[in-house]
């Protein structure tokens, strides 16, 4: 999918194809720097991070694992609870590993920190998180962010990973979409 498939639905590009692959391969070397001597669990959070996990992994060089995880935060449409449930858990045992979540976006940081509070809890030996995207002026709950890709104004946003009602999740690029397509 790209920008001609959506015609007017689509407002703006605010990061594009090319911005996240460089930003993704800043981020990795990075994390291949902090994580040396060791070997990382990444950990995906279904469905979103899909596209940030499968392009991460690759441009990392530390020994890595990858296991998902589907978690839902309670609520609809555009906001977020902060009440979570596990859809899917992981396959591994996180016992003594360095778990990395790899996640498309930060919002309020509620789904985070819940999450990194879970996986820390079940005895991991350490829990980082690695984020595409971060809303700094919506955040609700301090969440401990290691790799950001790029902070981004508190709009809604779609693209690599990240739906609105399921759909746009193909795009390469992370764009707004026009007001007219909620109001369908
Ligand atoms: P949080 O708990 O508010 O941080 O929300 C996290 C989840 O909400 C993300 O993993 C996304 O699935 C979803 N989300 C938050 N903001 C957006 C957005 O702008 N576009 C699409 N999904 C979003
Ligand atoms: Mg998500």
């Amino acid at each position: 999918m790209d920008a001609a498939d959506m015609g007017d639905d689509l407002a703006e590009i605010i990061i594009t194809e090319e911005q996240i692959k460089t930003r993704l391969r800043e981020m990795a070397a990075q994390i291949d720097a902090d994580y040396a001597g060791r070997e990382i669990l990444l950990v995906g959070v279904l469905r979103g991070a899909v596209m940030v996990m499968a392009d991460l992994a690759r441009a990392l060089h530390t020994p890595l694992e990858m296991d998902w995880m589907d978690i839902s935060s309670y609520g609809s449409g555009t906001k977020s609870s902060g009440v979570v449930r596990i859809l899917k858990d992981l396959d591994s045992d996180v016992t003594g590993r360095h778990v990395l979540i790899a996640e498309d976006i930060i919002d309020s940081g509620l789904t985070l920190s819940w999450l990194a509070g879970n996986l820390r809890s079940r005895g991991a030996a350490s829990v980082e998180i690695a984020a595409l995207l971060r809303k700094p002026e919506v955040a609700k709950v301090e969440v401990d962010v290691t790799y950001v890709g790029f902070d981004i104004p508190p709009e809604f946003v779609v693209g690599y990973g990240l739906d609105y009602a399921e759909k746009y999740r193909n795009l390469p690029f992370v764009g707004v979409l026009a007001e007219h397509v909620y109001n369908r």
